[in-house]
């Protein structure tokens, strides 16, 4: 297989993590497009540098990426919010390794912070970036406004409540800014447009900001934490498919470029679940039925973020049909051996493989022969690969 050189625009892929994420509640909105939106639109009128322009947009599109719980996004929409903190860490705890976000981890580190009239400049010591005060302002806008009601008829009490706070919780200068924006309709219409990404497209310049294919297997094991870090249950999860998997196209033999592919496909498969509240993940006992359809959309999610990227098109192939099964009993695409490539097939046993070892918060682990023997009747069924199942068994 012909796998293109692999370059992708850290714009792109910010992006499609800021919606999958927002997809957790119908109540979230698009807020990290918004807060991208606002964020940019503050650092345009104070006249901040290109690169500070992007780092404040990128940082917009992922600031609550810490906060897993739907009770905890769902509380962040309140405009008075009390115990912010922890997510924000969070966070940029998960970002600030991979060398191309370090500025952005350090954003979105402090984006709660109170100004308290200058004294909030500096925390523990270490100053706080001017763009982390504009992504708080961003944020604060962003969930003032009503989906419910006309957004032109809301922008004078949003000004109103952001200049009640002017010097205690939002730096002067950024008040003005936002207030120098109160009259232009346009841009609470692009704020709130049903549109959001085209808006953003349009009004942020090309970047050329582009992951090299060493760093995107960096960003994808990021994103891997990300995902496993939803409950400590599935705390090894995708990294232990990605590595199930690259030793099975390995004993398949996948070549090296493919079984790189293989890798970023294990650690991405279950992106989907940045969708999923952390509350059934982590669910102790059996998921009801409605839990479960949740559940189940994720690897659609997974298969739709990934799939616009063409040079990660087998990882979405790969990595997004982990759930699909030979003999058709598989989803979303209820797909059968005629559409599976071999790269799916790997990755669904290395999936299953993995969560029956994993304890879960309703049952232990199960040891290698009851493993194999759940893989092998997987296997008898016509769900599994027979082939691929063997090849695990001689593990
Ligand atoms: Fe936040
Ligand atoms: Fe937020
Ligand atoms: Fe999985």
């Amino acid at each position: 297989m012909f796998i293109q050189k692999l370059r992708v625009s850290i714009f792109n892929l910010a992006m499609s993590i800021a919606k999958v994420v927002d997809l957790m509640n119908a109540a979230i909105g698009q807020h990290h497009m918004q807060v991208a939106y606002w964020g940019y639109r503050l650092a345009d009128a104070l006249s901040l540098s290109d690169d500070e322009k992007l780092d404040i947009f990128i940082a917009g599109l992922l600031h609550d990426i810490g906060a897993f719980s739907m009770k905890e996004r769902i509380d962040l929409l309140a405009f008075e919010d009390t115990r912010p903190g922890a997510h924000a860490v969070a966070g940029s705890l998960i970002l600030e390794g991979f060398e191309p976000f370090a500025a952005i981890a350090e954003l979105i580190k402090f984006h709660h912070l109170p100004w308290k009239n200058g004294r909030g400049g500096v925390q523990d010591g270490v100053r706080v970036p001017a763009g982390s005060h504009i992504i708080h302002l961003a944020d604060r806008v962003a969930v003032q406004i009503s989906p419910h009601a006309p957004v032109l008829g809301q922008v004078r009490t949003i000004c109103e409540a952001v200049s009640q706070q002017r010097g205690a919780v939002f730096v002067p200068e950024h008040v003005d800014a936002l207030l120098s924006m109160n009259h232009r309709e346009y841009m609470w219409l692009e704020a709130t447009s049903p549109h959001m990404e085209a808006v953003l497209k349009r009004i942020v310049p090309v970047s050329t900001r582009e992951l090299s294919e060493q760093q995107l297997v960096k960003f994808a094991k990021l994103i891997c934490r990300l995902i496993d870090f939803k409950s400590e249950f599935t705390a090894t999860h995708s990294s232990g498919v990605a590595a199930v998997a690259v030793e099975l196209a390995g004993l398949t033999g996948f070549s090296k470029n493919e079984r790189r592919m293989v890798e970023i496909a294990g650690y991405l498969h279950d992106l989907g679940k940045l969708a999923i509240p952390s509350e059934i993940i982590e669910k102790a006992g059996p998921l009801n039925e409605n839990e479960r359809f949740i559940m189940r959309s994720h690897v659609y999610y997974t298969y739709e973020t990934l799939e616009p990227f063409e040079v990660l098109r087998p990882v979405s192939r790969w990595g997004a049909l982990h759930q699909e099964r030979l003999n058709g009993t598989g989803y979303p695409f209820g797909f059968d051996s005629d559409d599976l490539p071999l790269g799916a097939r790997i990755m669904a046993v290395a999936d299953v493989f993995t969560a029956l070892t994993e304890d879960r918060p309703y049952r232990k682990g199960m040891d290698k022969k009851h493993t194999m023997a759940v893989l092998q009747a997987m296997s008898d069924t016509g769900e599994l690969d027979a082939a691929i199942v063997a090849r695990v068994s001689k593990r």
